[in-house]
């Protein structure tokens, strides 16, 4: 028997009123991005609170970011790095970087973040090609486009070091994973990559069932 708690709206509120404590400038940015008819792409304010916690537990320097949006996951990623930390974030749209930028600036973490602009996998090619790059990372989050996942995951394993720590989001898609008349290009491309990293000797694994899937991998 699997001891699981059922997670209920209410359930949620009160986590968030005995643990939530978001900085008023990620306040501020998750209402402005409400405004957008994509911003259900954000991360919840629970992760972020999460994110920055993993950072710290692992005395995180250098970060790697896959999908940045209006920069809710990144700027809670730069505010958990210390002085002199580094997240690099990486996204194809000019427009939602605008607004990271604009608020990476109020959170007084601009110098921490570096934003390049352009397709990941090419962003990504051309850090590993960067000499001295290969493993010199502590912690990559993936959260971009489904379908090339396993590209990110294996460019991570690349560029962190031994150790590093890989977070991957939205593994579970809704639970449409376990779908099988979802045939859609993210929904198979989520559950061959689950399946490729289940036995992949590489890493540590582990598959939470907190928000929309989170997968933790540390390389060996
Ligand atoms: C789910 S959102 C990221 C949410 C973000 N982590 C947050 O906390 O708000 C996914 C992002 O991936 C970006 N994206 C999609 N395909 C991409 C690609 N091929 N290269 C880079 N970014 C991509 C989108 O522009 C979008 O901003």
């Amino acid at each position: 028997m699997r001891v699981q708690v059922a997670v209920t709206e209410q359930l949620q509120d009160y986590v968030a009123d005995v643990s939530l404590r978001e900085p008023d400038v990620l306040r501020e940015l998750r209402e402005r991005t409400a405004e957008l008819p994509l911003h259900l792409m954000q991360i919840s304010p629970e992760e972020g609170q999460f994110l920055g916690v993993l950072l710290k537990a692992i005395g995180a320097r250098k970060a790697i970011e896959v999908g940045v949006f209006t920069g809710y996951s990144l700027i809670a990623t730069a505010l958990a790095l210390p002085a002199g930390g580094k997240v690099i974030g990486l996204d194809i749209s000019e427009e939602w970087a605008t607004v990271a930028r604009e608020f990476a600036g109020r959170a007084g973490v601009a110098d921490r973040i570096d934003l390049r602009i352009g397709d990941a996998r090419e962003s990504l090619d051309a850090l590993l090609a960067t000499e001295g790059e290969a493993g010199t990372y502590d912690f990559f989050f993936i959260d971009a486009d489904k379908e090339n996942y396993t590209a990110y995951y294996e460019a991570a394993l690349t560029l962190l070091r031994p150790g590093g720590l890989i977070l991957v989001d939205n593994v579970l898609w809704h639970g449409a994973v376990l779908d099988e008349t979802q045939q859609d290009s993210e929904t198979t491309a989520l559950r061959a990559f689950n399946a490729r990293i289940h036995h992949d000797k590489r890493v540590e694994l582990s598959l939470i069932p907190f928000a929309d899937g989170l997968t933790f991998a540390v390389k060996r």
